[in-house]
């Protein structure tokens, strides 16, 4: 990595404005509830990072977005049950703001120790934070020495706290460094984009080709072949002609994915068959169909058998694999078939010494639902982000970093 990291530094004696990726899901949305948090993967995947920062002497000023606030007054997003499991986690005190900046937050920065640690209110509380205000960027540059990326869920972003304040540290002479957690992200996708290693597949899912176009065009220059389930499958499945019944479709998506058929047909890899139903609902009646066979009163749910077998051979063979969007319904245990296959067939690769890197957001969920996540080589913590960065784009809270 070409990123300068926290082991290119020295750090000791200093203050450390760490962005993480605090943005977890909670028990609730009434702020009047005792709100937990429910999966504390992200806050786990800082503490090497954080653990690290600790005990070369550095003293921690965390800051994250929770959720999508408008506003303060959106109390169910304060970061005291981020807090509260982080301090039980990282087995110290977390001093938690109910500020992102102002008196109390410079106060009580001026009086710390190396070793300590404090949080910083949602940085969504701040109206500037999503603008990249440039004097809420400058407030939170002020409050340290050193800059350190760890957040690799939000780099898409160019907020203050992610790219803002790393460009206001490094104006000032500071170091702006990437912690091990962005270290392992941008390996493992980073691979899968620049000179991977071969035979590569990728497997793509998820509701929508739209979304995923412009992801399918940059992997169809590194992959050699990419599989497609999920409902994204029918979109492609109509333009080569078949009858695809209630299935969803985009239609404006068409003329995309009849270009991308052509551009690549025999690399592209479409199901065979896939399990229907006549309404999106968890106990419809499902029946396994050919895609030649769709009936006009059913919508496709999940792939089938046939489908996970063919996509098995893909895999055989293969050196490295990256998976992104699920190849069904899988919020539905009756549709989940071909997504938990899928994550089994993957989980066995990773043992036969196979490279095998899970995209964030559903497809994590997903394995994480099939209790394979410690099975995986990599399952990355950043759902928008690992889209972006396989896309091939230029991702601001990296770009702003020092470079070795
Ligand atoms: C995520 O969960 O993908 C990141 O934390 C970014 O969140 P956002 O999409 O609200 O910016």
């Amino acid at each position: 990595m070409r990123t300068k990291t926290i082991t290119d530094i020295d750090v000791a004696g200093k203050k450390a404005l760490v962005r993480v990726d605090f943005n977890v899901p909670l028990s609730s949305k009434n702020p009047n509830d005792n709100i937990t948090v429910t999966d504390d993967t992200r806050i786990r995947a800082a503490l090497p990072t954080l653990n690290y920062l600790l005990d070369h002497g550095a003293a921690l000023i965390l800051c994250s977005h929770l959720g999508r606030p408008t506003s303060a007054a959106d109390k169910q997003y304060a970061m005291n049950p981020v807090a509260a499991r982080l301090s039980e986690l990282i087995g110290r005190p977390v001093q938690k703001m109910d500020e992102v900046v102002g008196d109390s937050v410079t106060a009580a920065v001026a009086a710390m120790q190396p070793g300590d640690i404090i949080l910083l209110e949602n940085t969504r509380f701040e109206p500037g934070e999503t603008k990249n205000n440039p004097e809420l960027s400058q407030k939170l540059a002020d409050l340290a020495d050193v800059y350190v990326e760890d957040a690799f869920g939000s780099v898409h972003r160019a907020h203050s706290s992610t790219e803002g304040a790393a460009r206001m540290i490094r104006a000032k002479g500071g170091p702006a460094v990437a912690g091990f957690l962005m270290g392992k992200e941008l390996d493992a996708l980073g691979t899968a984009v620049s000179d991977p290693p071969h035979p590569y597949v990728a497997i793509m899912g998820g509701a929508k080709i739209s979304d995923k176009i412009k992801l399918i065009e940059n992997l169809l220059k590194v992959a050699d072949k990419i599989l497609i389930g999920g409902g994204m499958a029918n979109t492609f499945l109509k333009a080569q002609g078949h009858q695809v019944g209630k299935s969803l479709v985009e239609e404006d998506a068409i003329p995309e994915a009849k270009r991308l058929l052509k551009q690549a047909a025999n690399r592209i890899v479409l199901p065979t068959d896939v399990i229907v139903a006549p309404e999106f609902s968890a106990d419809a009646p499902a029946e396994l169909v050919s895609v030649w066979g769709i009936p006009q009163d059913q919508m496709a749910l999940d792939i089938g058998q046939d489908t996970i077998e063919r996509f098995n051979e893909e895999l055989q063979g293969a050196q490295l694999v990256i998976w992104n969007g699920p190849m069904g319904v899988f919020e539905f245990d009756r549709f989940a078939e071909g997504t938990n296959a899928l994550a089994k067939l993957l989980a066995a690769l990773t043992n036969h010494g196979v490279q095998v890197v899970i995209g964030g957001g559903d497809s994590a969920a997903a394995v994480r639902k099939a209790g394979l996540a410690d099975k995986m080589t990599h399952i990355s913590t950043g759902g928008g982000a690992s889209l972006e960065l396989l896309e091939g784009k230029d991702l601001p809270g990296i770009s702003v970093l020092d470079n070795k």
